[in-house]
């Protein structure tokens, strides 16, 4: 039996807080909220401490697990803390809100006895499941390339729900850094690590409610050779499917609808479907209990966890390079 504690609890906390209910090897001994109101009613919901300073929490509870669901800027704070005070920490993407605070935090891992896990849940949709597999296989031959694009819809009420979402400050950009970079993960996971980054990123519907981008055009150069191109929108009516395909020598993969293709010259056949994941909120994907689950079934191996904070950083050196190329970061302000 592992002990947990939630810090932050806001929308995606509710997907944490439901894993580690159904999961009998997981006790969860506290919630912690810097809003007391937050904090008291998820406390009394769950029927175990509330905080509003995770530094008390971790000083009187130790929990073996510490789940940061909190804005952006305060992932490394917290984290770190929670490191330093023996926990092991599962924290949502992206890792920090800058790449100099994302560093922090991959540095202090390195020495930590515990373990960082990054939450990009994606990674065990069984769509991704089966594209790394048939990658893995070689059956696609060489890779020649790959394409991603991501639309889906914000509205000023999504901000104004939680005004840190809309800010370089709090939260490190907009649409690339908090829904995007799920889908930059799983290409750089697919693709390799990128090798050159040539990208825009611009603000275009949403200039009255937001100071960070809304769309984005990338090119990555993968260090396997490949280049992929990427696009990204909140600006879209709707959260439409993510749309991605790798082209090789042998044959083409395809993720739409949800849905894996892959074409060669034997035809065209589904391999995979992410279609379990239904669901108002279906485009966060089933991932997060499975991901939870597996963190925790991993804590006593002697290696860190396969998704760690070396690997939060690749995308979110991508995203922050484009918004440098793109002249859009705040003066001042750290890549
Ligand atoms: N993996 C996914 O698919 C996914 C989906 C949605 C959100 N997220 C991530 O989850 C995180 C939270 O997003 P959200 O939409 O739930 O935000 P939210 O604003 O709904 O909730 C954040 C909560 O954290 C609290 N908080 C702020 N600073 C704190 C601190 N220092 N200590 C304790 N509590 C603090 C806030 O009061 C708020 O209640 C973000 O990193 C976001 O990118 C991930």
């Amino acid at each position: 039996m592992s002990t947990a504690a939630v810090v932050g609890i806001g929308d995606i906390s509710a997907l944490h807080l439901a894993a580690i209910q159904a999961n009998p090897g997981i006790d969860l001994v506290a919630v912690c909220d810097v809003d007391p109101a937050r904090a008291e009613r998820a406390g009394r919901t769950f029927g175990v401490p509330a905080y509003t300073d995770h530094r008390t929490l971790l000083r009187e509870l130790s929990p073996d697990v510490v789940h940061v669901t909190t804005p952006h800027d305060q992932h490394v704070p917290v984290a770190v803390d929670a490191l330093d005070a023996g926990s092991h920490v599962l924290t949502e993407k992206p890792i920090g809100q800058t790449v100099a605070a994302g560093r922090r935090l991959v540095d202090r891992a390195a020495t930590a006895s515990t373990k960082v896990g990054v939450v990009f849940q994606n990674r065990y949709n069984p769509s991704s499941v089966a594209i790394r597999a048939l990658l893995d296989s070689g059956a696609l031959g060489p890779i020649a390339g790959a394409r991603a694009a991501v639309w889906w819809y914000r509205n000023p009420a999504y901000y104004a729900a939680a005004p840190w979402r809309g800010r370089w400050e709090t939260a490190g950009g907009g649409v690339l850094i908090n829904q995007a970079i799920h889908t930059l993960d799983l290409l750089t996971w697919f693709l390799g690590h990128p090798a050159s980054v040539r990208g825009r990123a611009a603000t275009l519907a949403l200039a009255d409610a937001i100071e960070v981008e809304d769309i984005a055009s990338i090119v990555i150069d993968h260090d396997t050779g490949v280049r992929s191109t990427f696009f990204a929108t909140n600006c879209h009516h709707t959260n439409a499917d993510i749309e991605l395909e790798i082209t090789g020598r042998d044959g083409v993969v395809k993720l739409t609808g949800g849905e894996v293709w892959q074409t060669d010259a034997a035809g065209t056949r589904q391999i995979a479907s992410d279609s379990q994941a239904t669901g108002e909120r279906s485009y966060w994907g089933k991932g997060h209990s499975l991901l939870i689950d597996d963190f925790y079934a991993r804590l006593a191996d002697p290696e860190p966890f396969w998704i760690g904070p070396a690997d939060g950083l690749v995308p979110l050196q991508v995203l922050r390079e484009v918004y440098a190329q793109s002249g859009i970061l705040p003066v001042g302000q750290d890549v």
